[in-house]
């Protein structure tokens, strides 16, 4: 019934969620079946037409008092318990930035390497992620880790895990924040801790050797552009990558501007200074996220696109 559990918190969340479910089944049922068999014992009948008067029964109406009470009192002990060892991260806990953005979750390291839409995390030891929003409200909910927050713009949120074995968890936005709200889907990559120390360390270093125009179609997919831009014209939240190379572009104010390096590279640092006429002005910076090369090897790829 519930997703695998997978990281150390999982089992607690579990064991109470169960908990109140079964204890409302139980009394679903004794319920159910206390009112049925009242309703027959009590019918009308013709040779005893006068109802007893029965003014109350200390005895039952304090057993029907404190067992609700217990129960509810155990749930609200584990409970609280639960929640402050949810939002308290332990010191030694390794810290990774979380960035939502309207479509994205970008995680920064910290040996300052970024990665869009891939959080890779270490087995068996606790993770702190520092989150903050860079437009609308979002929120990072790992089934898996049984862990949800809300991520805020002009405020840091915090989150923690210990992930139990090496694998592959979902991460979904948990929010609404606008038209592509149910792509904005993460995965969590766990590894033993050596082979995330070798990852962390080899990590972006690949991109050396690739060819610009391959590198370029890289990053469309690992920056998630192409959750809002196609490369075949379809239209999607933005305009398609398709013809766009040198093509002249409608901005909303009537200006016309030639889609050249200038204008390819101004769109991906500072997407809202011209917005094509038609279309929102939604798409974040990549200001910070890509180094001249990356945006260098995405306009060699646009330019294939013919
Ligand atoms: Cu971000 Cu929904």
């Amino acid at each position: 019934m519930l997703p695998p559990a997978k990281s150390t918190l999982a089992a607690e969340t579990d064991a109470l969620f169960n908990f109140i479910n079964v204890a409302s089944l139980i009394f679903l049922v004794g319920i159910t079946i206390a009112i049925i068999y009242f309703s027959w014992k009590y019918r009308r009948r013709s040779d005893q037409d006068v109802t007893p008067v029965i003014a109350h029964n200390s005895k039952l109406e304090i057993t029907w008092s404190v067992i609700p009470l217990v129960l509810v009192l155990i749930v609200f002990g584990r409970g609280f318990t639960g929640y402050i060892d949810n939002i308290t991260p332990p010191d030694d806990a390794y810290e990774i930035r979380a960035v939502g953005k309207t479509w994205l979750w970008e995680f920064h390291y910290p040996n300052g390497h970024v990665s869009i839409n891939e959080l890779h995390v270490p087995a068996g030891r606790p993770v702190k992620l520092v989150m903050s929003s860079d437009d609308v409200i979002h929120s990072l909910y790992i089934p898996d880790f049984r862990v949800k927050m809300d991520v805020l713009p002009n405020r840091y949120t915090q989150l923690w895990f210990e992930a139990i074995e090496p694998g592959e968890s979902t991460i979904f936005c948990a929010e609404y924040c606008g038209t592509a709200h149910s792509n904005m889907i993460a995965t969590t990559y766990v590894y033993e801790e050596e082979e995330f120390v070798t990852w962390l360390a080899s990590a972006g270093s690949a991109d050396d050797s690739m060819d610009p125009v391959e590198l370029g179609q890289e990053l469309i997919t690992r920056n998630a552009c192409a959750t809002c831009h196609s490369s075949d014209g379809t239209d999607l939240i933005g305009p398609t990558f398709q013809g766009l190379w040198q093509s002249e572009v409608v901005m909303q104010d009537g200006e016309t501007v030639i889609a050249d390096e200038n204008y390819l590279r101004e769109s991906i640092l500072e997407p809202n200074a011209r917005i094509v006429d038609g279309y929102d002005p939604v798409m974040p910076t990549f200001a910070g996220t890509l180094n001249d090369r990356q945006i260098e090897a995405i306009i060699e790829y646009i330019k294939t696109l013919e």
